[in-house]
């Protein structure tokens, strides 16, 4: 009986399923949702094996798209094959800084995603390569290829201003993907939380580098699924040519953010003392030593940054993002000991939202 529906439902076309992308590229979707319809969007995920990529490749797998996931460690890839079905998520191995590679990953792909950015320099990448002429890179390519709809993943405080190297290069970045495709959308995050994340984790492990600046800097955290699902659903609502800021729902500050890690793990608060800003910069430059990524002196400079006010664009992308204490013992809970371990959390109270935010520098 469940066949035959399926059966039925699958030989059913509507007006609706039947897209049609600038360039005349029609979408045609069809079968049942879920993991085995086809939604008949083919896409590329440029970043797709970061945190928030790998959000973003399974909840575009559940919708029946086929994903292009391009990775540089064949480890790192591994983790798509069950995120869609047989042949839905095709891997390939590409370099940011070869153009063929990038051509043979996108050339199929009606959807361009550029997940690619880096907050820390490496040997063979600085801001600016990583953050900025690689997507411009890609923005090209995608435009000679006919792509017809490139999203480009930003960051909320990007700014050519900015008194920090990356989000100055985030800034450039979106400046050279307008250039090379006028009609991307720019998608501006706030700082993201989640299970790999590197705010409530880091938190939890190293809060005397959140106590800089006193703990008064200003935050605007935003779920980590919140914006993979704001992205998946740009396929279905592309929003041409726009900047799309998502920050979280509240603006909080450092201090509320120990706070609340301390409430939800049972440890108590760091009671080391605030470093001031010339020691904790020439702490990062001493730890830029060793080679696995240590806090660099423009993270420190970050850390004295507040996060843009800019106002939040969820309307447009049909989500509602989530406030960090619905979420917060999800993944702070493993810090806890054992004997802790069910007890009630008891959230601090809310520091009051101070606005408009100013820059302290
Ligand atoms: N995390 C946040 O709080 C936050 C907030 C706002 C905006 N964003 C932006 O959102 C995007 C995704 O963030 P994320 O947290 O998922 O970052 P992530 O975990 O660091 O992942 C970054 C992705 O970019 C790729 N990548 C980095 N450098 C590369 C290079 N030189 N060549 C090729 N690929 C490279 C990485 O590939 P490998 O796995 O091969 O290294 C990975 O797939 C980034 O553009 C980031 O700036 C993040």
């Amino acid at each position: 009986m469940l066949r035959l529906q399926r059966t039925l439902a699958a030989s059913k076309r509507a007006y609706h399923d039947l897209a049609t992308l600038p360039g005349s590229r029609p979408v045609v979707s069809s079968g049942p949702p879920g993991y085995s319809a086809v939604s008949g969007h083919r896409v590329t995920v440029f970043g797709c094996t970061g945190f928030l990529g790998r959000y973003l490749v399974s909840k575009l797998g559940k919708m029946g798209t086929q994903v292009i996931v391009p990775y540089r460690e064949e480890d790192e890839a591994r983790i798509f094959k069950p995120m869609g079905d047989l042949g839905q998520i095709v891997r390939m191995e590409w370099d940011i800084r070869d153009e063929n590679m990038i051509a043979e990953c996108l050339r199929h792909s009606d959807t361009v995603y550029n997940l690619v950015g880096r907050d820390y320099e490496t040997k063979n990448f600085d801001f600016r390569s990583t953050n900025a002429v690689g997507p411009g890179r890609i923005a090209k390519i995608a435009a000679e290829c006919g792509v017809s709809q490139f999203i480009q993943v930003s960051h909320l405080d990007a700014s050519k201003t900015s008194p920090s190297k990356f989000y100055q290069a985030k800034a450039e970045g979106e400046e050279l993907v307008k250039e090379a495709f006028p009609t991307a959308t720019i998608v501006r995050p706030g700082p993201l939380f989640g299970y790999e994340d590197k705010l409530l984790t880091n938190i939890a492990v190293w809060p005397i580098w959140w106590q800089l600046n006193n703990g008064e800097t200003k935050i605007r955290p935003v779920h980590v699924l919140d914006v993979a699902q704001a992205l998946a659903n740009l396929l279905a609502s592309p929003q041409y040519s726009r900047t799309l800021n998502l920050p979280g729902p509240s603006t909080l500050t450092y201090e509320y953010l120990l706070e609340l890690v301390s409430s939800v793990t049972l440890n108590p608060p760091s009671r080391a003392p605030v470093l001031p800003k010339a020691v904790a910069l020439a702490l990062s430059k001493v730890a830029q030593s060793v080679w696995w990524p240590a806090l660099s002196p423009d993270e420190v400079t970050r850390r004295y940054i507040n996060d843009s006010d800019a106002p939040g664009d969820w309307d447009a992308v049909g989500v509602q993002p989530a406030e960090i204490e619905s979420h917060a013992l999800t993944y702070l809970r493993r810090y806890r000991s054992a004997e802790n371990f069910v007890r009630p959390t008891v959230f601090p109270a809310r520091p009051a939202v101070v606005s408009p935010l100013t820059r302290i520098c």
